[in-house]
């Protein structure tokens, strides 16, 4: 196992039954313990895929059934549009979790097509991205709404898989660790160690993403342990080694096993290949080398 505090962690989940919020977990493969520390994840992001409900329909039902009793311990959700929320949920048989690509801070009110947590909340969903590249470039998302989210859905009771990441100017300017460190404390700002439980983190290297330039795996692990570190020193070192921190970014069949077998890397945030169910299942049923 790539976790070295095994010990630890089991007296303080065995001390704090809400350690792990077992219905966040509820519909996927939870058969494993709880005890299992730094479980690996491997999630899917549709973003603006497939066109239709029932092409939806085909590839989250495609997706489940890659799922087997020989497939390993993995929490897997697919990450997708508002409105294919409820029938992926119906056709991946809860096989899956689903989630959703975003969330608005706000509760209520005057905000036009926004969703709130409370509406995902009562259709089941536990799971929301935060922080995409995507949304903070595309749309403008800073770290102050960012933090809005993961607060907002931490306060309801759900989970966040907040991205951070740096651009490819920045890589250059070997900035990755401290844009990491930036994105890291402003996205969490506010988030007690007691709830980092239902806080995943994803890196993805915005020059990755989409472009088949996926990091290599020496790159990501240094990346990942660097924001391992980041969150020892905002958290304590507990808590960094229980968190687990995914990696995005042009995740293929063909650099899964290597990427999954780096010490500080415990999954996967997939975008194209999770709108092939083939690749995707081969991407859930990593072998680590
Ligand atoms: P790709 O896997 O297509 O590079 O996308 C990664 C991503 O943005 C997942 O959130």
């Amino acid at each position: 196992m790539k976790f070295s505090c095994v010990a630890t962690l089991i007296s303080t989940i065995v001390g704090s039954s809400a350690a792990f919020s077992p219905s966040l977990f509820d519909g996927a493969r939870t058969h494993s313990s709880q005890l299992n520390a730094r479980k690996p994840f491997i999630s899917g992001n549709w973003k603006l895929n497939p066109q239709t409900k029932a092409e939806a329909v085909t590839l989250a039902s495609d997706i489940a059934s890659k799922i087997t009793d020989s497939t390993p311990d993995v929490d897997v959700a697919l990450f997708v549009p508002y409105v294919f929320i409820e029938t992926a949920m119906d056709a991946s048989g809860e096989k899956l979790m689903i989630g959703a690509e975003g969330v608005c801070p706000e509760i209520n009110g005057a905000f036009t097509g926004a969703v709130s947590t409370s509406m995902l909340n009562s259709v089941g969903v536990k799971w929301a991205l935060a922080g995409h590249s995507e949304r903070r470039v595309i749309f403008g998302e800073n770290d102050e709404y960012i933090n809005g989210q993961c607060l907002k859905l931490i306060e309801e009771g759900m989970a966040v898989m907040l991205c951070i990441g740096e651009s490819e100017a920045e890589y250059e300017q070997k900035l990755a660790g401290a844009v990491c460190a930036v994105q890291l404390k402003k996205g969490l700002a506010g988030i007690s160690k007691e709830d980092l439980d239902r806080v995943v983190i994803a890196y993805e290297p915005v020059w990755a993403i989409g472009t088949g330039k996926v990091a290599t795996p020496e790159t990501a692990q240094n990346v990942h342990s660097k924001c391992r570190a980041i969150l020892a020193d905002m958290y304590d070192q507990e808590a960094a080694d229980a968190m687990r921190i995914l990696y995005g970014g042009s995740v293929s069949p063909e650099s899964v096993d290597e990427l999954m077998s780096q010490t500080d890397i415990d999954g996967a945030l997939v975008g194209g290949a999770s709108l092939d169910s083939e690749k995707f299942g081969r991407i859930i049923n990593f072998q680590a080398v």
